[in-house]
């Protein structure tokens, strides 16, 4: 067995998600990048890998002796570290991303005026809290994907159901003018109060509804919409039953449902087994797929809620460095709504989350 593939195994021994030599030259890879060492969070961010698997790789090349961790943060290859990916033939991280449009292939430049008053018009929105797992994306994501449905014809004239609205996507889509009507159902009564509020002073078509995805949705919203958008929780079981609220929710044939997917928290075996989900279960087709279209801003909670037994990770991160790909459906011929009785799954945790801690693992 070759150094790189034990590593591997080792890191999916610790972390039970598989892990190929491929990954762990990616990792190494994005290590390389910064000349004066890495700090973790951005490599998690430029190997678009599983958080856990990050760590407990940079973990098992710290504990062989290839990289050490200063106070600060920066992960460091040593001499013998040095030696050993110039024998493995692994290169720094190549990254070509746009500076303009940050990746998201869409120029703002007319929604300029309008993100600096929603910023203001929001500077008092409710702060991320680790109960519904939130954390709200930038300003310049909410008009990314104001743009991006208003481009595909999903937005202007439109009903939009925003399901879980801790970014104030409702809001933004409220004060560009464009849709006829949006609804927002929401776990969260602070949100739920904040957007009503808002709406009402601002004058917008907006509604805010409490509400928890593992009911029904009520009656009145079912075949009622022609686009969705939402954020969902990472486990495949809570995907699953996002995707069926959303879809219900849907009026029929060329209807589109929007959502982000993340690669920190969704490793490709995941993805793979959603997108069969997906495919299989409803009626529709993936029309999208845009990475990095999603920035979060860094909430507050992320160091107290995360593992603890490795100093190069209790660091606050220096980016927004947790990202999700843009997902686009849209429904086809056949498609003709689909269950809505109340089910209960797991929301938050499976071990690709970011809050698992795998203390049960022996190193
Ligand atoms: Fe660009």
């Amino acid at each position: 067995m070759t150094r790189i593939a034990g590593i591997a195994e080792k890191v999916e021994k610790r972390t039970r998600i598989r892990t190929t030599e491929k990954d762990i030259e990616n990792i190494i890879s994005c290590l390389l990048k910064g000349r004066e060492g890495s700090h973790f969070w951005e490599v998690v961010y430029l190997a678009q890998k599983p958080f856990n698997m990050v760590a407990e790789t940079v973990g098992v090349l710290k504990e062989e002796g290839l990289v050490e961790n200063s106070e600060d943060g920066m992960i460091r290859f040593t001499s013998a570290g040095q030696e050993f990916v110039k024998n493995e033939k692994i290169y720094p991280k190549r990254h070509y991303a746009c500076p303009h449009c940050e990746r998201r292939g869409l120029d703002l430049r007319e929604f300029d005026d309008l993100i600096k008053r929603f910023e203001n018009e929001t500077e008092d929105r409710p702060k991320a809290i680790l109960d519904y797992d939130q954390g709200y994306v930038t300003s310049r994501t909410v008009f990314g994907r104001i743009a991006l449905m208003a481009e595909r014809g999903d937005l202007e004239g439109k009903r939009l159901l925003v399901l879980g609205d801790d970014d104030l996507v409702s809001l933004a889509a409220g004060m560009s003018g464009l849709p006829e009507e949006v609804v927002v159902l929401e776990i969260d009564d602070r949100l739920v109060n904040y957007i009503n509020k808002k709406a009402k002073e601002l004058n917008l078509p907006v509604k805010a509804f409490k509400y928890d995805f593992r009911e029904s949705l009520p009656e009145e919203f079912v075949g009622a919409f022609d686009t969705f958008t939402t954020d969902p929780p990472e486990t495949i079981e809570a995907l699953e039953l996002v995707m069926k609220r959303g879809l219900a929710s849907l009026k029929g044939e060329g209807c589109a449902g929007y959502f982000g997917l993340t690669k920190a928290e969704s490793s490709m075996k995941k993805w793979n087994e959603f997108q069969r989900m997906l495919l299989n279960k409803f009626e529709v087709a993936i029309t999208d797929i845009i990475e990095d279209f999603n920035h979060y801003v860094n909430w507050d909670y992320l160091l107290e809620s995360i593992r603890d037994d490795y100093s190069f990770v209790q660091v606050e991160p220096r980016l927004n460095w947790y990202r999700s790909s843009m997902y686009r459906i849209e429904t086809v011929s056949g498609f003709a709504g689909v269950d809505n009785k109340p089910q209960d799954c797991e929301l938050y945790v499976d071990n690709e989350a970011l809050i698992y801690k795998p203390v049960s693992l022996t190193k």
